[in-house]
């Protein structure tokens, strides 16, 4: 019964601390890159329909999604978000940072440098 109070508590609360604590840190030297330029083709062709084609978070899609996505092209907001996060969020979905799974994991889709060019693009939204 312990042992089973236990468990609960460690996936209960673990995910808990999980969702407050936002992004994992970002492993040591990690560098974004990416091209923003070539990773537009890839947020119009995927992304736009929930976050909108500027990154409003008014995509059409967007109608249906509770939470809403974020704005991406306000600066206030997207200075409180890491490259790290960015890259995070797209490559393993939302809940890797706590957000929500609407926002699926992009890794089966798109590879390493198509992330790195949308997460890229994604941050020239604020800009
Ligand atoms: C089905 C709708 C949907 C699609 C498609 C989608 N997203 Fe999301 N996205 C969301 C939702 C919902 C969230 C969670 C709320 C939020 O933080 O905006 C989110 C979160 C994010 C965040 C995290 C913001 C933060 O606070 O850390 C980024 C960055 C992002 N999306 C980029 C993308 C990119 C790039 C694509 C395309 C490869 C994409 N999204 C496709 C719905 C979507």
């Amino acid at each position: 019964m312990k042992r089973i109070k236990m468990i609960i508590c460690a996936s209960v609360c673990g995910g808990a601390v999980l969702a407050l604590a936002g992004a994992p840190p970002a492993p040591e030297g990690f560098e974004l890159g990416g091209n923003a330029e070539k990773g537009a083709a890839t947020y119009k062709q995927y992304c736009a329909m929930c976050h909108g084609d500027l990154g409003k978070g008014d995509g059409l899609a967007a109608a249906a999604l509770n939470p809403k996505p974020k704005n991406l092209a306000d600066k206030e907001m997207m200075s409180k978000i890491s490259d790290w996060e960015i890259y995070l969020v797209i490559k393993e979905g939302g809940p890797a940072a706590g957000l929500s799974p609407m926002m699926t994991s992009w890794k089966a889709v798109l590879n390493d440098e198509q992330i790195r060019d949308v997460s890229a693009y994604v941050r020239s939204l604020a800009k």
